[in-house]
């Protein structure tokens, strides 16, 4: 179908269906540019919290649509392709984090977003890298806590509060492919160009970094900048709006290890496509269910962390 009837067929259907269309920076450019919202996890979790849409289409990967659905038990929540999943929440199996949980009783549990339900169900407090800092902060200095699943964030958040937080060995396949070599290239060849790179980036690339923080936050930090060009170390989905927000400035993707392509895409993130938007609002499927014990004992720490964002 041609792109142009694609979105007039989308256009109607969430008109006609009262659905609103959520999606995260690192999907198609024409997927941001349909949505009604365009944000990182936090902001995702926030406007799923708000809403008084009856569908809620939440353009990225299963964990987000999950947490929609867990603030939203009675609204159906869609996702373009269920097979959108997340290396870092895969790197956290429930049943072992479970054990993990229980042989460190005395432990307070915060687990980023990027995790199942049943491993949120099992969170004192969820957090984002947006606010995972100020929540961490907010527990006294002598806090016994768990960190899991992203052991870049987790040592990142260590190292700048000076905790010794217990960290889940995990890790996106995403950020953990930055070319350290390849960065200090480009830094050749735009000696004038700032680093912006997100925690979850391993510490090699971050200590290359003239700025660390979530896609929302490399966003709003790009926009102030009166830097006119910037090496971005996150998925490359974020230079659209980078680049809508700022069409006077350059921005230059840092490349993954082991890859002819210049920019780093994740895979489960570019499952969605506009077809696949389409055929989702018209099918009302896939649709994301969790089941409702769990959802209770998740929605806890997810709430929490709105509370203190
Ligand atoms: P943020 O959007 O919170 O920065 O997270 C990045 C990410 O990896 C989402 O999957
Ligand atoms: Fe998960 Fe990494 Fe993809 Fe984000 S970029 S969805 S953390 S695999």
């Amino acid at each position: 179908m041609e792109k142009k009837e694609l979105l007039e067929k989308i256009n109607r259907l969430r008109k006609e269906k009262n659905a609103v269309i959520l999606a995260h920076f690192y999907q198609e450019s024409d997927i941001q540019d349909i949505a009604d919202h365009v944000g990182d996890s936090l902001a995702l979790a926030q406007w799923a919290a708000q809403t008084d849409a009856d569908i809620i289409v939440l353009c990225g990967v299963h964990f987000m649509g999950e947490t929609a659905k867990i603030l939203n038990p009675q609204k159906k929540v869609l996702i373009p392709d269920m097979n959108a999943g997340c290396s870092l929440a895969d790197s956290c199996p429930a049943d072992e984090f479970e054990e993990f949980v229980k042989s460190h009783p005395d432990y307070t549990v915060i687990s980023y977003v990027n995790t199942s339900a049943a491993v949120k169900a099992l969170t004192d407090v969820v957090v984002t890298s947006t606010n995972a800092r100020k929540i961490v902060e907010y527990f006294p200095d002598n806090e016994k806590i768990i960190f899991a699943p992203d052991r870049n964030l987790g040592n990142y958040i260590n190292s700048v509060t000076g905790r010794q937080m217990l960290l889940w060995n995990g890790a996106c396949h995403v950020h953990e492919q930055f070319s350290v070599e390849k960065l200090v290239e480009l830094k050749k060849e735009h000696p004038e160009a700032l680093v912006l790179a997100h925690p979850e980036c391993t510490k090699p690339l971050l200590m290359l970094a003239d700025y660390i923080g979530s896609t929302q936050a490399l966003l709003n930090f790009a926009t102030a900048s009166d830097k006119k060009e910037f090496l971005v170390a996150t998925e490359s989905g974020i230079l659209h709006e980078m680049q809508k927000k700022n069409p006077d400035k350059h921005f230059i993707p840092v490349p993954p290890n082991d890859s002819t392509c210049a920019c780093n895409e994740c895979n489960f993130m570019r499952l969605n496509t506009l077809e696949k938007v389409y055929q989702c609002l018209l099918n009302e499927s896939p649709e994301i269910l969790v089941e409702e014990e769990i959802r209770q004992k998740a929605v806890k720490p997810i709430l929490r962390m709105l509370e203190l964002s």
